[in-house]
């Protein structure tokens, strides 16, 4: 099998694909809503939070979506600085929501203090934030952004993608003040696709309450009811919850603190040798992803070459992303990938580097 350098889906342990292959149960069974309660509730040490974890049938798209319709009854600021951000603006602007943008270059962070001073102007319901911009390698600093909105508008929702950093990074919801945090089983946690998370504070559900139109596959507070009693109100994806509910015991077993040394070494490692060989990082020094390294492809590197090249050595990384195709590539070091496997691609990138 391929070892899937590529910012998700990753690879997933043999361990974690047979616990999805258990026999089904009905899902408003004892038995299952145990293991549903269980699942949930363990994850609530991955968000750092006391609050509830939502598990839905959906990748992470559809948890942006939730969070729009919501905890957004007209007005958002969306901070944009990638792909990412800017699809979560077209979901409010699709959602028929007077959604302002709130641009910076893509290799820059967003900057706390232009998003206290356009929400102090706008007074925005909410605030959208990508934690880990998988398009560009950027780490956005989330805890400063929410300090400096609280400062100004203690009222406005503070609502972070972290898809591809949740499981890899550390991001305290509660002691950060974060009211909703989503992210996807795809990437650093280490699952299958098809499975989304959400952690959502209690002041988002009450304001949730009041906001209309909030659908009614995503419906917050509908959800709510149900996790009252353990269940959902439309079938939940039961092989990914017995597979979420085996990983996070392995994810606690390893140890939280471990596992984002391990992705920080990871990092640090990839980071290294990328300017060790005439390569930049594409994120600036202090903001760079603990799990995916976005590098200037300053080499002219053949990227679907140099992929071919890996592929016959069990291996694949990912090409820039958009527009940032072929201008730069993706390493990323998340999930099941270990320090050796690192230094197995790194050591393969040397041979094509050399070869070319
Ligand atoms: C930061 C970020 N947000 C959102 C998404 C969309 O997630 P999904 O494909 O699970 O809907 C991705 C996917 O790569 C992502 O990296």
């Amino acid at each position: 099998m391929p070892k899937m350098f590529v910012p998700g889906p990753v690879d997933v342990a043999d361990e974690v694909l047979q616990a999805q292959a258990q026999a089904m149960l009905p899902h408003r069974s004892k038995e299952f809503e145990a293991i549903y309660r269980g699942a949930s509730e363990k994850a609530q040490g991955l968000f750092f939070t006391k609050y509830r974890v939502f598990l839905t049938a959906s990748s992470g798209t559809g948890l942006q979506e939730a969070a729009i319709r919501n905890f957004v009854d007209k007005k958002v600021l969306s901070c944009v600085n990638g792909a990412f951000a800017d699809r979560w603006y077209e979901v409010a602007i699709h959602n028929g929501k007077d959604a302002e943008k709130l641009s910076f270059e893509w290799d820059e962070p967003v900057n706390p203090d232009r998003v206290a001073d356009a929400v102090k102007k706008g007074k925005h319901e909410a605030v959208t934030v990508i934690h880990n911009e998988t398009s560009t390698g950027l780490q956005n600093p989330v805890k400063e952004i929410a300090e400096a909105v609280h400062a100004v508008a203690p009222d406005t929702l503070i609502l972070v993608d972290a898809v591809s950093s949740l499981g890899g990074a550390k991001i305290e919801m509660d002691a950060w003040g974060l009211d909703m945090v989503l992210t996807s089983s795809q990437k650093a946690i280490a699952l299958p696709p098809g499975l989304a998370l959400g952690a959502v504070s209690d002041r988002a559900m009450k304001k949730a309450e009041k906001v209309e139109n909030r659908g009614w596959y995503f419906d917050l507070v509908r959800m709510e009811k149900h996790r009252l009693k353990d269940s959902s109100p439309a079938t939940p994806a039961m092989s990914l919850i017995f597979a979420l509910d085996h990983q996070l015991d392995r994810i606690f077993k390893e140890g939280l603190e471990n596992r984002f040394a391990r992705h920080t070494a990871m990092a640090k490692r990839v980071q290294e040798w990328a300017e060790a060989h005439d390569q930049s990082i594409y994120a600036p020094e202090g903001y760079r992803s603990q799990t995916v390294t976005t590098v200037k492809n300053e080499r002219g590197i053949d990227i679907s070459a140099l992929n071919n090249f890996l592929k016959e050595r069990g291996m694949r990384i990912a090409n820039g992303y958009g527009q940032l195709k072929n201008v730069t590539f993706r390493i990323a070091h998340m999930g099941e990938i270990q320090m050796s496997d690192v230094d197995e691609l790194l050591k393969a990138m040397e041979e094509f580097l050399k070869k070319s």
